[in-house]
């Protein structure tokens, strides 16, 4: 039925109608985001957000409480909604110098068995300077697009990708299932036009084109992304119900022919020779593109190598970002604070006169650590040939992609007169007590643990953060005011807000900026996090070294938190079975270990902890999917040469199995893989009794 002019309905007429659109609207918003079953198409779904917005116009009184144009975009008001990625999205290892290239193609062959002179060919493109997205298409129509988020878990930004025009929302010909992967950015031209227009009205103007487009895409009104204009260049792909090509130039070609901008600047390499010659190529091109870039990205042409490859925790195996030096500007150092993170690590921070450095203005720099001020190295090497860096100084400062700038060198020529070197801080500016550098530690470190207010107050930080324990309400800000009060002084204390100070809300719903409603739903969405996976509890306890997807790790080798406290510790003494265990993990190495056992068995940090557990109820982790696996669970050891593959190949494939390598044979190893030219360890083998395979063997008995 055609609808009735806006202008000759009657006020009756005109409140059943908004009644009906706020249903209509909201079931679409539903089919869409929640079940991503799109139920209407976006132009019927624009009509009647249109429609609406006319009637509400004209009779403004009629305006409802759940009227949609109050509802942001077409994404869920508090955020957008979280999109699982079956192909998590990785990021890439960097490479700074020509060196960094040939030791790349070095490993790449190491790692596939490949002699020197064996054909070996990269795909060499540049690095976009932009924000990665993954759009999934089934059967050739756009369902989904999803930001990287930390690789694992992005955001549903479908709606503001449908209004990107490189972006194509059908494709002819494509696999059922594609993944397309790629750089959303903006040009230069664009995001100059748009900072103008930003000026004009009064509104907030953007660093660079790389925040431009982050924010642009982020918007929960689509209606704004479609007003920025945002641009796609496809590289890469994700979940694929067929192979695209058998090459990643091909692959590239294919997704070309399928409708995606592909940056035309992408080239076939035989070699590195040739590789660092494109790099120059493109480097000498860089400042007349009209889109930032800051490198050049190589990848192993044959997907065939790169499937065999995989990856380390999050980058490639098979891929490398080169990228471009960094940019640089000179200014004065007007004095240097001290900062005290959650670890306790003291950081001198530069206060810089104001200076553009690659069109951002930077007012700060970090000093890394009293070393690096005195114009030393970590081994006790001249830096700088030795100058050190005192206030007052002309120093040069220099920053590359979204890094922290640094000061990086200092002009003797014009030191003031009378400048003494930086006297750096022997007791924790923070809490007074000593601060120490202990053997082999760069960095100097306030000893005061949870006494001292900066180091809590990071901790809690980082113990309430989006990757950790993510608890709604409870932002950087709260927990400071909360600690400040002295109603949290360690992450368990969070768990007893509600008891301690919530009788009747009375407490925290007088506090400033706490109303009834704001308290009920922070103790809320605290008792939401009293279940929890145990790779977030991990992460939370913001152990020097161990990061998000080392927690992940760690979670999914011990699977239970009982497991892993168990296993931290009896590594106690840093030998011996748990300890080997723990470093057999792929991804954790001896100074991560290192961390992560000191810090558990440390007597105040483990009672912190225990108080902690005791709030929670920690969600086993999944373990890789092993059910057929007939080595799950099963020590085994490599040894002598193999053939068939390279030894990190056998320990990824053996460990995707459920197995755990280890590098020396005792009698609680189950299997030894000895190839020829295996000596003592094959022979301490036989002589317990074990299982000894060849390589042929082992291959029969994993199936492959
Ligand atoms: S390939 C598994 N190619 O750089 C392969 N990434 O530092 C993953 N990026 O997260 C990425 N240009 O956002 C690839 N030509 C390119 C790229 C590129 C920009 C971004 C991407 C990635 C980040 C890693």
């Amino acid at each position: 039925m055609a609808d009735k002019a806006v202008d000759t309905l009657s006020e009756e007429d005109a409140r059943d109608e908004l009644a009906g659109l706020a249903d209509k609207l909201a079931a679409a918003n539903r089919a869409y985001h929640t079940n991503d079953a799109p139920e209407l198409t976006d132009a019927e779904y624009d009509r009647l957000k249109q429609r609406n917005a006319q009637i509400e116009a004209r009779f403004p009184h009629l305006k409802r409480s759940d009227s949609p144009t109050e509802q942001v975009g077409a994404a869920p008001s508090d955020g957008f909604s979280k999109v699982r990625h079956v192909v998590r999205m990785m990021s890439l290892s960097n490479a700074f110098d020509d060196a960094d290239i040939a030791d790349f193609d070095s490993s790449v062959r190491r790692y596939l068995g490949l002699g020197t002179d064996d054909p070996l060919r990269y795909s060499a493109e540049p690095k976009i300077d932009g924000l990665s997205l993954s759009l999934r298409y089934e059967n050739g129509r756009l369902v989904q697009a999803a930001t990287r988020g930390d690789g694992a878990e992005g955001e549903n930004v479908t709606a503001n990708a449908r209004t990107i025009d490189d972006i194509p929302a059908r494709l002819q010909g494509a696999p059922e299932i594609l993944e397309v992967r790629g750089e959303v950015y903006m040009s230069h031209e664009d995001f100059a036009a748009l900072n103008a227009r930003q000026a004009a009205r009064g509104g907030k103007s953007f660093a660079n084109p790389r925040n431009a487009a982050a924010g642009s895409l982020r918007q929960l009104d689509a209606s704004i992304t479609r007003d920025r204009p945002l641009r796609f260049f496809a590289y890469s792909w994700g979940e694929l119900s067929e192979p695209l090509a058998e090459t990643q130039i091909e692959a590239i070609a294919r997704l070309k022919a399928l409708g995606f901008q592909v940056n035309p600047l992408t080239a076939l390499c035989d070699g590195p020779q040739e590789m660092l010659e494109h790099y120059r190529k493109i480097e000498a091109q860089r400042a007349t593109l009209d889109y930032d870039i800051d490198g050049v990205v190589y990848k192993v042409n044959d997907l065939g190598f790169q499937s065999r490859m995989g990856f380390r925790s999050t980058t490639p195996r098979w891929a490398i970002a080169h990228k471009f030096p960094a940019e640089l500007a000179w200014t004065r150092l007007e004095g240097i604070d001290i900062q005290v993170g959650r670890t306790g690590a003291l950081s001198p921070v530069a206060r810089l006169l104001p200076v553009t450095v690659g069109g951002v203005v930077v007012s700060n720099a970090t000093l890394h650590n009293e070393d690096y001020i005195a114009g030393r190295d970590n081994e006790g090497n001249a830096i700088r040939e030795g100058k050190d860096i005192r206030v007052g100084d002309w120093v040069q400062v220099y920053r590359a992609g979204d890094v922290i700038p640094k000061v990086a060198d200092v002009d003797l020529s014009k030191r003031p007169e009378g400048t003494t070197p930086f006297g750096f801080p022997q007791t924790c500016p923070e809490c007074g007590s000593d601060a120490i550098r202990e053997a082999g530690d760069a960095v100097r470190r306030c000893s005061g643990g949870m006494i001292c207010p900066a180091q809590a107050i990071e901790k809690m930080k980082h113990f309430v953060s989006r990757a950790a324990f993510d608890i709604e309400g409870l932002g950087a800000k709260q927990v400071e005011q909360f600690h400040t009060d002295g109603w949290i002084k360690e992450p368990a204390d969070i768990f007893e807000l509600k008891s301690r100070y919530g009788s009747g809300l009375q407490q925290l719903k007088n506090r400033e900026g706490w109303g009834e409603k704001s308290a009920t739903k922070l103790f809320d969405a605290i008792d939401e996090r009293r279940r929890i996976p145990l790779g977030r509890v991990i992460f939370a306890l913001g152990i020097r070294h161990v990061g998000e997807s080392a927690s992940n790790l760690l979670a999914r080798h011990y699977g239970s938190w009982n497991n892993f406290e168990r296993a931290a510790v009896e590594a106690a003494p840093m030998e011996g079975a748990a300890w080997d265990d723990l470093l057999s993990i792929d991804g954790v190495g001896a100074v991560m270990a290192h961390s992560l056992v000191s810090s558990m068995n440390q007597e105040a940090e483990r009672a912190s902890i225990d108080r902690l557990v005791a709030h929670l109820d920690i969600q086993d982790a999944e373990r890789p999917n092993t059910d057929d696996s007939p080595v799950v669970g099963k020590i085994v050891v490599f040894t002598g040469t193999l053939e068939k593959m390279t030894r990190a190949e056998a320990k990824a494939r053996a460990e995707a199995l459920g197995a755990k390598v280890s590098g020396s044979v005792s009698a609680r190893t189950d299997i030894v893989v000895a190839g020829p030219g295996a000596g003592s360890k094959e022979k301490k083998a036989r002589d317990l009794g074990l299982m000894v395979l060849d390589e042929d063997g082992w291959l029969e008995l994993i199936g492959a």
